[in-house]
């Protein structure tokens, strides 16, 4: 079984798209932490970003492996350094070319087919896995997003202003709008839910109990028992 859940920068979907699959029992693929160790491996090898047959052949040529620990680069745990600033800047040359993309697209459908899978990113339900079981589209005002994204950096110690977090992210939207394939849109079929104003614990028990209803899971034995979440904002052309 696929669940997936994409969106925009700043909605949440890592941390919600986790623990839902803990929740259920399902392994997590975090698709974009895909392209950032591509990014990181052209990134060491110091090559010229407009070279872009060299970059497709470094996509091609790294071992690239994810487990509940967190993502490999040829054998290396890298799930701190693909977070670095300097990645998040460079990232977009990688997820823009239609070429990184089909290989990489390949390498999820392959993971996913090993097993029970929640996927999160901004193509998964639209180009990676049209057939999934459940497909969620999470949003939330660019306000909220960006203040979410400044109290993570802000915890780190980085220092930024919050319209700088905000201008930063206008951009990233843009750029993942507008990108010729795999471009962040809901699917046709796509629960869309916003988040603004909800806890993440909140979307989690949202979303759960969309999947247990919608793909007849049944229900947790540690499910809440007051049914849908207050506040919860969800529509789909299912409805
Ligand atoms: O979600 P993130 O910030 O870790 O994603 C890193 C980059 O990869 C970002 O530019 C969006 C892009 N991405 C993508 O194009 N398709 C995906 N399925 C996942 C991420």
């Amino acid at each position: 079984m696929i669940i997936t859940i994409d969106g925009p920068a700043g909605a949440g979907k890592s941390s919600v798209a986790r623990e839902l699959a803990a929740r259920l029992g399902f392994r997590f693929l975090d698709t974009g932490a895909m392209y950032r160790t591509v990014a990181l491996a052209v990134l060491r090898r110091q090559m010229d970003w407009h070279d872009m047959p060299a970059v497709v052949e470094v996509a091609r040529a790294i071992r690239l492996d994810l487990d509940e620990q967190g993502v490999y680069l040829d054998g290396e745990n890298v799930s701190d350094a693909i977070r670095a600033t300097e990645v998040s800047e460079v990232v977009h040359f990688v997820a823009d070319h239609p070429t990184v993309r089909e290989l990489l697209v390949e390498q999820q459908r392959r993971i996913a087919s090993a097993g029970n899978y929640v996927t999160e990113g901004r193509d998964q339900g639209t180009v990676a896995f049209p057939n999934a079981d459940c497909k969620f589209y999470l949003t939330a005002c660019p306000e909220e997003r960006a203040e979410r994204r400044w109290r993570e950096l802000q915890a780190r110690g980085d220092v930024i202003s919050l319209e700088q977090v905000l201008r930063q992210q206008n951009e990233r939207d843009h750029r993942d709008q507008s990108r010729t394939v795999g471009r962040l849109v809901a699917a046709d079929d796509a629960w869309e839910v916003c988040t603004d104003g909800m806890t993440a614990e909140h979307v989690v028990h949202h979303l759960e109990q969309t999947v247990r209803e919608r793909c007849k899971l049944g229900v947790a034995s540690n499910a809440c028992s007051s049914g849908s979440p207050g506040g919860a904002s969800t529509s789909s052309s299912r409805e």
